[in-house]
């Protein structure tokens, strides 16, 4: 079976080629140029029926319809082509996790550092891990508030691991590495905490239940691991309604 970003690349490809094969030779034979507006209108038209026929996601379908007219948009703008070069490697600088493994950046709160601290407080000298930790949003109150545990965070987005890097320099009891979570041993921490998305989830948690420790505790933040109950589930105050679900091996 073809990966999500393979199929939804597939699909933008067919309906380009469908209508391309079509429009080409049509204004050829007519002497005629391609008009570019209404062929790049004609391509997301194709491209959201292919969506909607094979029922992907609202938002693929919608990314399907936009895709190829706002390309063409930004086509007339004449940008340097060494602009979108640029932006294109920052934003993978960044956002790493989304393309290699649909887990995109977005950070914990303080509420929901809070509600960890709160939670792992009965632990003397925790050993904690967060996969993908991000700038260190939870590792960085975690390790002031508790100065007798051992915090680590693992990162491979280059930017943010950076940003990281600078945020929990000096904190004494943080470990921040460049690394990646499949290469990550679990086997060593009382708690692991997990902020990704669903679709890592399962496997994570085929992992977690290889390598930690019976006893220990795993916590996703809002992504549950697909037919698993967890054992408790923790409902943070803050604007977002974040849930964590704490799993005990
Ligand atoms: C949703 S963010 C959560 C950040 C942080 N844990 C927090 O709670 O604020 C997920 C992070 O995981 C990182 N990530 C995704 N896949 C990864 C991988 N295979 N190895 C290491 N980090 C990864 C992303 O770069 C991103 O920074």
């Amino acid at each position: 079976m073809l990966g999500s970003q393979r199929r939804q690349l597939a699909l933008q490809l067919a309906a380009a080629l469908a209508v391309l094969s079509l429009a080409w030779p049509y204004y050829g034979l007519r002497n005629e140029q391609l008009p570019w507006p209404e062929t790049a209108l004609g391509i997301g038209a194709v491209a959201l029926l292919f969506a909607s026929l094979t029922q992907q996601a609202w938002w693929w379908r919608l990314i399907h319809a936009l895709f190829v007219p706002l390309a063409w948009a930004a086509s007339t703008f004449n940008i340097d082509p060494g602009w979108y070069l640029l932006l294109f490697i920052v934003l993978l600088l960044v956002y790493r996790g989304a393309v290699t493994g649909q887990v995109p950046l977005y950070l914990s709160n303080a509420a929901t550092a809070a509600a960890i601290a709160e939670l792992t407080k009965d632990l003397p000298e925790m050993r904690f891990l967060d996969l993908g930790a991000g700038v260190g949003s939870v590792l960085g109150p975690l390790a002031r508030q508790r100065p007798d545990a051992h915090l680590s965070g693992v990162e491979n987005a280059p930017a943010t691991w950076a940003c990281g890097r600078l945020r929990v320099a000096g904190l004494a009891n943080c470990d921040w590495r460049w690394g990646d979570i499949w290469q990550t041993t679990l086997g060593a921490y009382d708690v692991v905490y997990a902020f990704l998305s669903p679709t890592p989830m399962a496997a994570l948690w085929e992992k977690a239940q290889r390598e930690m420790r019976p006893g220990t505790l795993f916590i996703s933040n809002s992504f549950p691991v697909p037919d698993v109950l967890a054992e408790r589930v923790i409902e943070v105050d803050d604007a977002r309604q974040t849930r964590l679900f704490c799993y005990r091996l």
